[in-house]
């Protein structure tokens, strides 16, 4: 990893000056090596961490401005067409394609960690029936790590790995079970014989009384979601497990963090929050009415589904979700759906109108995404459970890779704006507090 300083910045603060490395990646910008800033009486500020590079990393590299999106230097276009999920859950863990002897052996590890204890049947139907899934797979993905206390030592790399493999393993029964415990239906057992995507689909939609004929358009598009979602590099979720991976917590402790920040609307709950903007548009006449109200800078409602924080240009995989919604739509014959007609013409719309063009806000992966997964049947609360399942390799490579390289506890200093020094005011002497909810 390129990590030596090449040159150095320095900063005028009155009569001092401050040399700070520079350091250069192998690919993007620069960065300023500020660590020592801090034994000289100063913190940087960045709220949103908009420039700031928070880890060294070598397994995912994103160009917003140019749309590239690598993971181990491969492109996610040329990932997409040639290669599968569990190709890419592979790549991201251990850094190379494998040959068709590993692949052969992950594919087969990976089929034989797809089933959960028993015992999770019964956590789960703890829950109301109406509770939100993630909030589900908040609860059990945690209490994984009470059941594998085998493979806990997070300073062993076998362990990381067997935890990388049952997670990537587990999450789609765990999700099909979150999918089913509303419906009132028995959950489904994984079946070896189908592969990733197709399993899934068919713990999601087979009963007891009948199997369910996996369609192999929707059994593409389903792996193609999960390769789609597979890593971001240091997203809001993932900078959560890494942060929660800073303390030595457990592996499914992490990835339960990364679950409850992936569930926000500006994160993975947008492809939800699209589809529930579609509901509350309700018919294509309200279209432009909603645009302008997503343009006016006093209203705080956005269109769901539109611009990124890091692509300022069209994401790379919202360009393939999008051929994969077509291929979708046309095979379900579901074109003539009014919401997904209404989507269509939403883009078309954001596309051309100035506001969404000069600030760089394309339609975006959960845009497409939430449409073929609506199209496909599967309810709305589950569209970011889907993500969830997807991004699961990308949180625990980059786990894996912080916690085999060596990392420092995660621990961000702050601008402190509150009271300064007061003395404690007895009860009786106390008067009415104007500042409650400051
Ligand atoms: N609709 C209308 N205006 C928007 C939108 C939108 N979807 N997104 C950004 N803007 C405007 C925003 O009002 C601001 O305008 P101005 O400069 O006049 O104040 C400008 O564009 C820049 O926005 P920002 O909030 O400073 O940009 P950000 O990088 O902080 O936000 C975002 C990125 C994704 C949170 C935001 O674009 C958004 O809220 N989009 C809708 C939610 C969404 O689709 N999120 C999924 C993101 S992709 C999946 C993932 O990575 O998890």
């Amino acid at each position: 990893m390129a990590h030596e300083s090449q040159s150095a910045a320095r900063l005028s603060i009155d009569e001092s000056e401050i040399e700070l490395p520079i350091i250069a990646g192998r690919e993007g910008p620069k960065v300023i090596d500020v660590g020592k800033l801090a034994s000289q009486g100063y913190f940087t500020y960045d709220p949103g961490f908009v420039s700031t590079a928070s880890c060294n990393s070598e397994i995912t590299y994103v160009d917003g401005d140019s749309g590239v999106l690598l993971h181990r230097g491969y492109p996610i276009e040329q990932l997409a067409e040639h290669s599968d999920y569990l190709e890419l859950c592979y790549l991201l863990l251990k850094g190379e394609l494998p040959n068709a002897a590993e692949r052969a052996e992950f594919d087969w590890e990976i089929k034989h960690h797809t089933m959960v204890d028993e015992k999770l049947r019964t956590f789960i139907q703890g829950f109301r029936r109406d509770a939100h899934p993630m909030a589900v797979m908040c609860g059990i993905v945690g209490a994984l790590s009470a059941f594998y206390h085998d493979s806990l030592d997070i300073n062993s790399e076998e362990d990381r790995l067997r935890t990388a493999m049952r997670l990537i393993a587990k999450m789609p029964t765990l999700a099909a079970m979150s999918y089913k415990y509303p419906l009132g239906q028995p959950f489904i057992y994984p079946r070896n014989e189908l592969g990733f995507a197709e399993n899934f689909l068919h713990m999601m939609f087979a009963t007891p009384c009948e199997d369910y004929e996996v369609n192999p358009v929707i059994a593409r598009a389903m792996d193609r979601i999960l390769l789609l979602h597979a890593d971001h590099e240091q997203n809001a979720s993932t900078s959560t497990v890494r942060m929660a991976g800073s303390t030595g917590a457990n592996p499914y402790a992490c990835v339960a963090a990364g679950i409850a920040a992936l569930w926000g609307p500006a994160h993975g709950g947008a492809n939800e929050a699209v589809l529930n903007m579609l509901d509350e548009i309700g018919d294509e006449r309200n279209i432009d009415k909603f645009v302008a109200k997503a343009k006016d800078r006093d209203d705080p409602f956005r269109l769901m589904g539109f611009g990124h924080r890091v692509y300022k240009s069209y994401d790379p995989r919202a360009k393939v979700m999008q051929q994969t919604c077509h291929e979708v739509l046309n095979e379900l014959g579901a074109q003539d759906n009014p919401t997904l007609r209404m989507a269509q013409r939403l883009e078309k719309i954001a596309l051309e109108d100035s506001y969404f063009v000069e600030k760089r806000l394309y339609p975006n992966v959960d845009f497409y995404s939430g449409i073929i997964l609506k199209a496909i049947g599967i309810p709305v609360e589950l569209f970011t459970v889907i993500f969830a399942t997807g991004r699961t390799p990308g949180w625990i490579a980059h786990w894996n890779e912080m916690i085999g390289g060596g990392y420092r506890l995660g621990r961000p200093r702050q601008l402190y704006q509150g009271h300064q020094r007061r003395d404690f005011v007895p009860l009786e002497q106390r008067q009415p507090s104007e500042s409650i909810g400051r």
